[in-house]
């Protein structure tokens, strides 16, 4: 699909992720092709830029990040403008609507228009309602879409109020909720996976498989992030957004065809599963951490407490694994181990399909368990674990495996990052890949009863960095007769 002359609107454009992931994806996008040559970009903050002072700072971000230099580099930059102003100020929309008609002339864009919202969450609601106020969101003129970024709201009550206030504005099918882990390509191919092979689908059941486990690992502490981290932790930061997609993708029904409704219908309904957790179940099935001073990749790291913008006393977790079970058919009595954390020992995300053993064991005591890895970074790709004879006499079986790595294929250099997949796909008017409303407070619904515990002050363990949490941890899955693997 081809997509239409617009003007990308950044709000927060003078801030961290305009500058080091979305002025690089759009880049990107535009060196092979996809944005075409009529399309503008508006960067909008309080900074009393120019066009040629946002210019030479966004050059200076595809310098860093993307190795740019060279005509293409100047040619992208001439797209580039930007207009100060105040978000929370209404009389400042009004040069904003008269620098919007101006690019909409000049690129014959015809009022199409996508706005990024990339500040603070506190104006995400404040926004959509100036934008109204100035004719900035009606459709009769172009179309008018949103991205908002996370944190959709701050738990279930927040996330409801911040969807009222911006359904006042935009219909649902102009609001893209961004999760980033919905644009990796290995997170869209475990559908493909899934629902493409006759292979696994049958065994993908409380049938056949024992547990199943999802891991979000961060080598990286909170960095310059402190301030915004404090407030959030892993569990919104995290596992409230990015991990339950991942399970919903894992856990989801099979949609009749891939479109944006049929798609999320998936999503929201398994979502709704997820079994309730009553505070009870939050003191057995949570183990929140937080990071202590350590050593990770050979280098001295801080405690938490330590970095900047961390009060001293902070009970913030870096930090949370929990056990989740699914009350339907397929996943009856399933557990999904979730686990994700800062300052562990490396960058990893995979899921594990951990399947059941034979129902019995004919070769040895220690027959290896069936796995399916699925790795969504570093080193994409796919490995089955099962089980072969050690050469040699008798009948020992050995764990083997059969690893597909994606950057065996020959299209993997021309994958698109998550924030190329997704900016693009908002452009093009699909919102398959971004979060429904309905899923989103299901997510929050879901975790509200661990932010109660946690705001009551419930047990954060410490954790050295450099290692894989608490022990704490450890001790939730063997409970229950399971490894991490
Ligand atoms: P920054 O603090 O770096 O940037 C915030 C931006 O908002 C700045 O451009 C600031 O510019 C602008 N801003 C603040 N107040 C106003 C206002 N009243 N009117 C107009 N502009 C304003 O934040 P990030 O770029 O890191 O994050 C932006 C959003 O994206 C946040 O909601 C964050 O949670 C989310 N996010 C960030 C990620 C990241 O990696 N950075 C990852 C995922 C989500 P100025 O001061 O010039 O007005
Ligand atoms: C962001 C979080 O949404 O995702 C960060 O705010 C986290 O704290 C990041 O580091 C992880 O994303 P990725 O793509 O590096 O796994």
């Amino acid at each position: 699909m081809n997509i239409e002359n617009s003007c990308i609107v950044i709000f927060g454009a003078s801030g961290d992720l305009t500058f080091r992931k979305l002025i690089p994806a759009l880049y990107n996008l535009f060196r092979v092709g996809r944005l075409g040559q009529n399309f503008s970009v508006l960067g909008v903050a309080r900074s009393e830029l120019t066009d040629d002072s946002f210019r030479t700072k966004m050059r200076g971000a595809l310098v860093k990040f993307e190795k740019a230099q060279g005509q293409e580099l100047e040619d992208f930059c001439t797209h580039l403008y930007y207009q100060a102003v105040n978000t929370s100020d209404a009389l400042d929309y009004a040069k904003l609507l008269l620098r919007l008609d101006e690019l909409h002339d000049k690129y014959g864009s015809c009022g199409n228009t996508l706005y990024y919202l990339s500040t603070p969450p506190s104006l995400y609601g404040v926004i959509p309602e100036c934008l109204a106020a100035h004719g900035l969101t009606t459709e009769e003129y172009g179309w008018k879409r949103i991205i908002v970024e996370k944190p959709f709201g701050y738990d279930i009550k927040t996330a409801k109020e911040l969807d009222e206030k911006i359904h006042h504005y935009f219909e649902e099918h102009q609001i893209y909720r961004i999760d980033h882990y919905l644009g990796k390509e290995t997170v869209q191919n475990l559908l493909v996976l899934r629902f493409s092979n006759g292979l696994f689908e049958p065994l993908w059941n409380r049938n056949f498989i024992d547990y199943v486990e999802i891991t979000g690992a961060e080598a990286i502490g909170v960095e310059e992030r402190g301030g915004y981290y404090d407030g959030s932790g892993a569990m919104r930061d995290m596992f409230q957004n990015h991990l339950l997609q991942v399970l919903a993708m894992v856990a989801m029904e099979p949609p009749a065809i891939i479109n944006a409704d049929s798609m999320r219908d998936e999503v929201a309904k398994v979502l709704h599963c997820l079994h309730p957790l009553t505070a009870e179940d939050v003191k057995n099935n949570v183990v929140l951490g937080q990071y202590t001073k350590g050593e990770v990749d050979d280098q001295a790291a801080a405690g938490y407490l330590e970095e900047k913008g961390v009060p001293a006393d902070s009970n913030t977790e870096t930090y949370m694994a929990i056990k989740c079970e699914i009350d339907n058919w397929r996943w009856a009595g399933v557990p999904f181990y979730v686990r994700t954390g800062k300052r562990l020992p490396t960058r990893v995300t995979e899921v594990v399909i951990h399947f059941k053993t034979t129902p019995h064991p004919v070769f040895s005591q220690n027959a290896p368990e069936n796995k399916l890895i699925i790795r969504v970074q570093p080193d994409e790709g796919i490995s089955m674990r099962f089980g072969l004879k050690k050469p040699g006499a008798g009948f020992e079986a050995k764990e083997v495996s059969m690893d597909f790595r994606y950057s065996d294929l020959s299209s993997a250099s021309s994958l698109l990052t998550a924030y190329e997949r997704l900016l693009l796909d908002a452009l093009k008017g699909d919102a398959t890949l971004f979060a429904r409303t309905d899923a989103v407070h299901a997510c929050w619904k879901f975790v509200q009863p661990i932010l109660d515990y946690k705001a009551e002050r419930g047990r954060v363990y410490e954790y050295e960095a450099g290692t894989w949490g608490p022990t704490e941890a450890d001790k939730l899955i063997a409970k229950h007769g399971k490894v991490w693997r």
